[in-house]
């Protein structure tokens, strides 16, 4: 039998961290065996906020790279860059003619985002989820695995999936797929080490907030050391009453790769002096082989390079065949040979 297919994608704005990590990457890294994967990095999405073009490039790069130094296995997965497939923008356009306005005013994303923007925000961070909506659908992905973040973001790809292939397709052959988002459990939200109850975020103006894959030892040491906790001794897990606990425990226990129940009875009588340099520990050797990978890999220019452009030519096959899918469902004229 087949495999099923997964896609999932970041965007390359500024650092990766923890939360993009232990949220989307790592789930992809483990999963990546048993399914037919796709990883994109997203520029196009990138560019829903005033971005620089200066570094647009060279982040995108250096996300690719970050793919795979964390251990994305070209033997499982494809890696390639959104924009260098036309069909995104494409079924983008398709979509959104069918989209009712409502459905974008009301993601939760998109009004955070529009607040913090103020006036002027772009229409391309309305149209996001629909741009998203199409790198899952140009490859029939069943499976996509994000951050809690992203879920409505995925229910929003399935109602549109229903909205098409109620209005173009036949009752027996729908002309798209509907994805299942993949969440796990635990990372599925990692809070920022400021402030328990917000997520950790990349756009949040203090850099003190994330730990990001390629922070320094000493960065990080500096991190945790600061990070906010609360005047309680012993430890514990899922007291709503302790948000900033229960995050660094998570982590803790994720980074560590040590069962919930060993780092519950480790912890449970620790004060955070005691727990501190353990989360540092922890937290510095995981990274450790990230790091040195990911500097071997952005070193190599070219060999990045074929990778994303072998990389663009499969992704391309799979996304042109669904945009003609789609087209001929809509009832265009096709080209001619
Ligand atoms: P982005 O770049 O904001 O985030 C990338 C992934 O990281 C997850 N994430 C988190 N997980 C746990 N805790 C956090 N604090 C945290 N912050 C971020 C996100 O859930 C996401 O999985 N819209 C997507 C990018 C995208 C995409 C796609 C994803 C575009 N097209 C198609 C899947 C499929 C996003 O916001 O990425």
């Amino acid at each position: 039998m087949a495999k099923q297919r997964v896609l999932s994608g970041v965007q390359p704005t500024g650092n990766l961290h923890l939360g993009n990590y232990l949220g989307a990457i790592r789930n992809w890294v483990e999963g990546q065996h048993q399914y037919d994967n796709f990883f994109c990095v997203v520029d196009l999405h990138a560019i829903t906020v005033p971005h620089n073009p200066a570094t647009l490039a060279a982040d995108t790069y250096a996300i690719a790279a970050l793919y795979l130094a964390c251990g994305i296995d070209l033997n499982y997965s494809t890696i390639f860059i959104q924009s260098h497939v036309p069909a995104h923008a494409e079924l983008t356009w398709l979509l959104n003619c069918i989209t009712p306005l409502n459905w974008l005013t009301d993601m939760i994303q998109f009004k955070e985002k529009a607040v913090k923007q103020g006036e002027n925000v772009g229409t391309g961070l309305l149209d996001y989820p629909v741009l998203m909506a199409s790198d899952i659908l140009l490859y029939d992905a069943d499976k996509v695995p994000v951050g809690e973040d992203q879920k409505q973001h995925i229910e929003l790809t399935r109602d549109l999936v229903n909205r098409l292939n109620h209005q173009f397709g036949k009752p027996d052959q729908p002309v798209l797929k509907s994805p299942e988002p993949l969440i796990r459990t635990e990372g599925a939200r990692v809070m920022s080490l400021t402030d328990g109850t917000r997520k950790m975020s990349k756009s949040d103006p203090s850099d003190m907030s994330r730990i990001n894959l390629l922070d320094s030892p000493e960065v990080i040491r500096n991190k945790i050391k600061r990070c906010k906790t609360d005047p309680v001794r012993g430890l514990v897990f899922g007291d709503p009453e302790r948000p900033e606990c229960n995050n660094l425990l998570t982590l803790y226990m994720l980074l560590s790769g040590k069962p919930r129940d060993e780092v519950a009875a480790e912890c449970q009588d620790m004060g955070w002096g005691q727990f501190k340099p353990l989360l540092t520990e922890a937290a510095i050797a995981h990274l450790k082989p990230i790091q040195d990978r990911y500097h071997e890999i952005i070193n190599e220019k070219g060999y990045l390079e074929s990778i994303l452009r072998q990389g663009k030519e499969k992704a391309a096959t799979i996304a042109n065949q669904t945009l003609q899918r789609v087209k001929i469902a809509y009832g265009f004229s096709l080209p001619t040979p």
